[in-house]
């Protein structure tokens, strides 16, 4: 069946098909590759789009702009708009969908990017909320297609860290919607929530994808991918004592790696990482806790099996597809 996304919004992958997942996985290999050719259609020429961001950002905020710009769309960053302090979301979205013919929100609720999406009548793309974050997602798979040599439904991919927060919820609907097998490494305290899970063991009956919660590293055997985030995420900042204890048994270390049994295993991260204490917040945690590494050792962060930089750079190729295929179709 031909796919046809114009008009879409991106609001959470649940509610795109396997399918309409791997036409923007193609849509984006084929955009990668014109780029590395300096071929620019501007296939945006005439649009424009505004990003909305309640939280901070390099990747993704630099991704939208550069893919509206290669092409063709005018981009509008806002960071201090009136958007529920002096106007509410359904007017904010009244005004903007008048405006733009396309909207991206990164903030704290997924209801924000809901609303965005009921009432400005243009396409919204969530750009992370506290729930979710699919265009990583489409960046995160787009990599596994470059370096694992086998179909997705093939792939193990085990997530270890925080399993509860926008990464381990898209993670998991993602490699669910792919038909992938999916295990997420964490203590049960930070676990997805029952509902979800119950939700994406539907999808995998229908697509045979395999979702299994683990506390045990052991569980690590036979991936192909080892993935993690941070281990506090935006907003709960207050968290950091408590996740230290929790989940420095779940640091992603060579000893892991090993333990895949797997030589050719690759190491993800959405990004920004605490792999040294080069940051303001890694010499906070080192002064006050004595590590120096948070989630994953630089070690394994600059090791040959870590594919954080190509995956980083292909937030910027699947969301321009996205952009394409929503905005043009
Ligand atoms: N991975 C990611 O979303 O990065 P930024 O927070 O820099 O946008
Ligand atoms: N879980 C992290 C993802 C950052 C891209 C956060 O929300 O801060």
């Amino acid at each position: 069946m031909p796919t046809n996304l114009r008009g879409r919004n991106l609001l959470t992958l649940k509610d795109f098909t396997p399918e309409e997942i791997m036409y923007l996985l193609e849509l984006a290999k084929e955009l990668k590759t014109k780029k590395r050719l300096g071929i620019h259609n501007e296939v945006l020429k005439g649009k424009n789009v505004v990003l909305l961001f309640e939280k901070t950002s390099t990747r993704t905020r630099c991704a939208f702009e550069v893919a509206a710009l290669d092409e063709g769309a005018h981009v509008t960053f806002l960071s201090n708009s009136q958007m529920g302090k002096k106007e509410s979301l359904e007017d904010t979205a009244k005004v903007l969908g008048r405006f733009y013919d396309g909207i991206e929100f990164r903030g704290y609720k997924q209801e924000t990017v809901e609303l965005l999406a009921k009432h400005s009548g243009v396409p919204v793309w969530n750009g992370l909320t506290d729930l979710y974050h699919p265009t990583q997602i489409l960046a995160d798979l787009m990599t596994v297609r470059e370096y694992v040599h086998k179909p997705l439904n093939k792939v193990k991919f085990v997530y270890c860290g925080d399993a509860r927060n926008n990464m381990g919820n898209s993670l998991m609907i993602g490699c669910a919607k792919m038909g992938m097998e999916f295990v997420a490494l964490a203590p049960k305290a930070l676990w997805p929530s029952d509902e979800l899970v119950s939700e994406m063991n539907l999808v995998c009956a229908e697509t045979g994808g395999k979702i299994t919660l683990s506390e045990s590293i052991d569980d690590v055997k036979g991936a192909d991918v080892i993935y993690t985030d941070v281990w506090v995420s935006m907003g709960e900042e207050a968290q950091f004592e408590e996740r230290i204890k929790l989940l420095t048994p779940y640091r992603v270390t060579m000893d892991m790696l090993k333990k895949t049994e797997n030589p050719d295993v690759i190491f993800l991260h959405c990004l920004p990482s605490f792999h040294d204490t080069e940051t303001a917040v890694g010499m906070e945690i080192y002064n006050k806790y004595g590590i120096t590494e948070m989630e994953v050792t630089d070690e394994v962060f600059r090791s040959k099996h870590s594919k954080v930089f190509d995956e980083a750079e292909n937030r910027m190729h699947t969301i321009k597809a996205v952009m394409v295929a929503t905005l043009n179709g």
